[in-house]
């Protein structure tokens, strides 16, 4: 549990650890997600994962270990595992104790993004993460960021038009399409008007409408389109929980082609930098707030109740309705 929140610190899903090229033939990558160390290498056939340590005497894989046949080798007395996780070769050995096992974790490598999936309960995954069109849009531009936040908090700022205006300086937000949920899917879309000086366009006045879709709580793509210069930028957020504290936040920006490649690079390059400027803006806020379970809401304020339904299907265990903790509340007032 995260001390913060009414509901578990890792939700069921897919979560990114990185982006490809972290990722490069040959090498043991070590990542900390869901309060745990995990190992990533890179096989003919694609990824594999396991827990770090090897079940023999307890080595560290990402010290030392190396991809050998697309085996993971242990660096200590050099056990090797298949992809599965079992270990098939001990060096010396006439027998291999059927118990030497490393637990795998299904990942998945889509657009540029490596994924692996939690489950609280081992369950194999029932849904995954749709494939983006990648030809036509500009090359992902990426950002990354650790925040003191939990991605279902993160994530329910999509639904907050309300903190548009004082946050994110727009002049108005509203939301122009209710929530359409469908499984682990949830797409909502809302209307900004901006002035253009957010994106370097200073004198004009943009209309833009953001198309926002999450699957799960670790991923949510959000279309922006400007419509008084017809433009179509492409913004990915992708949040994993590292530990019961802090979430890692992976951005990544695409533009719709529309001009040749330099004019292209140089305006992706513009939405790139007012992207990862505005999106910081929340941090601060995200860091200090209190989790209201049972906020006070006014006609103003987006479907918050809606979103959090929704996400409680990514727990295993349920989620509290409790009151917010009482050391907070303590805290606040104390603020
Ligand atoms: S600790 Fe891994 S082979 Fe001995
Ligand atoms: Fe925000």
């Amino acid at each position: 549990m995260n001390p913060r929140f009414p509901f578990p610190a890792y939700p069921n899903g897919w979560f990114a650890l990185g982006f490809t090229p972290e990722f490069p033939e040959g090498e043991v990558v070590t990542r900390h997600a869901f309060g745990q160390d995990i190992v990533v290498y890179r096989t003919r056939d694609g990824l594999r994962s396991s827990d770090p340590h090897c079940p023999h005497l307890g080595a560290h894989f990402g010290f030392g270990g190396r991809v050998i046949d697309d085996k993971l080798r242990c660096p200590f007395h050099g056990w090797c595992f298949d992809a599965a996780g079992q270990c098939v070769d001990i060096p010396g050995a006439i027998k291999i104790p059927p118990k030497a096992k490393l637990r795998s974790w299904p990942m998945r490598e889509q657009n540029g993004v490596v994924f692996a999936h939690y489950d609280a309960e081992g369950q194999p995954p029932e849904w995954g993460i749709p494939m983006l069109p990648d030809d036509g849009w500009t090359p992902n531009q990426t950002v990354l960021w650790t925040v003191r936040s939990h991605p279902q908090e993160i994530l329910e700022n999509t639904v907050d038009s309300a903190h548009l205006i004082p946050v994110h300086a727009v002049n108005s937000a509203t939301i122009c399409r209710a929530p359409v949920e469908e499984g682990p899917m949830f797409n909502v879309a809302l209307n900004l008007i901006a002035d253009g000086a957010i994106v370097n366009m200073p004198g004009t006045v943009n209309d833009v409408v953001l198309d926002v879709t999450m699957h799960g709580l670790g991923f949510l793509v959000s279309l922006c389109e400007v419509r008084n210069v017809g433009l179509l930028a492409r913004q990915r957020i992708y949040c994993t929980p590292i530990d019961e504290e802090r979430t890692e936040i992976r951005g990544v920006v695409n533009l719709q082609k529309f001009s040749d490649d330099a004019t292209d690079q140089q305006v992706a390059e513009l939405f790139y930098q007012a992207y990862v400027y505005d999106f910081a803006l929340d941090f601060p806020i995200w860091e200090n707030k209190v989790y209201r379970d049972k906020p006070i809401l006014s006609n103003a304020d987006g479907p918050f109740m809606t979103y959090r339904k929704w996400a409680r299907q990514f727990y295993s265990g349920g989620v509290k309705t409790a009151v917010e903790p009482l050391s907070l509340q303590h805290v606040e007032v104390r603020a």
